[in-house]
């Protein structure tokens, strides 16, 4: 059993700053030797070839589109899941409980992938829960990449939301950065990536499953 713990006096911090800002994002939520040991079995997995092309629309509109997303992921099944990936899914189960507690947000699960993006790939701009018609409340991003310099890019671009042209910020998918934001409201893009990035990305949700 892993016994690495979330930080939670930092969580309240994050917490403070999404009631402030509608996002958030933390180098101290998770133990670096945690993040370090899911970005080895990020690469490890990827290079067994379990990941796949992802996808954008659903349903029969469900197709790749390499030059609006370029990346590869592969989901976390609960019932597949390694020991460590099992302490993950604990983590994002407390903060589903804290997020409720916080924000009364009725969250009832989450769904969660690792990504990897290929050199030259990025991911135009978009909304994660369009109008905020879906049930995805809130997207959370773990990047996982040692050593990251400026020159790599693949930087997260967070837009205003109600003036998607206007840049608030631009997050570098440093190992062990945490990033948390309203899945209905921030348009945001993945600029291109010249190195291999690796992350995990995932939604908290309001629907049973
Ligand atoms: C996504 C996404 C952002 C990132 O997968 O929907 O926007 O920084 N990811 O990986
Ligand atoms: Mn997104």
């Amino acid at each position: 059993m892993e016994q690495n713990q979330i930080n939670l006096i930092e969580l309240e911090r994050m917490f403070d700053e999404l009631a402030a800002k509608n996002w958030a994002s933390s180098t101290e939520l998770f133990p670096q030797e945690f993040s370090r040991k899911l970005a080895q079995e990020c690469q490890r997995l990827h290079d067994q070839g379990e990941f796949n092309k992802a996808s954008i629309g659903r349903g029969a509109t469900k197709t790749t589109h390499s030059e609006i997303r370029g990346d590869f992921t592969l989901w976390i099944d609960e019932n597949t899941v390694s020991p460590l990936q099992q302490n993950f899914l604990s983590h994002l189960q407390t903060l589903l409980e804290h997020l409720n507690q916080s924000f009364y947000l009725g969250l009832k699960r989450f769904e969660t992938h690792f990504a990897l993006y290929p050199p030259g790939a990025g991911y135009d701009k978009h909304i994660d829960n369009h109008r905020g018609s879906g049930a995805r409340k809130i997207t959370f991003i773990l990047y996982l990449n040692e050593s990251w310099k400026k020159g790599h890019g693949g930087e997260l671009s967070l837009y205003q939301p109600d003036h998607e042209d206007t840049l608030i910020t631009q997050i570098e998918p440093q190992l062990g950065t945490f990033v948390l934001f309203r899945s209905d409201l921030f348009p945001h893009q993945v600029e291109k990536s010249f190195q291999p990035r690796l992350s995990i990305t995932g939604w908290f949700r309001n629907d049973a499953s």
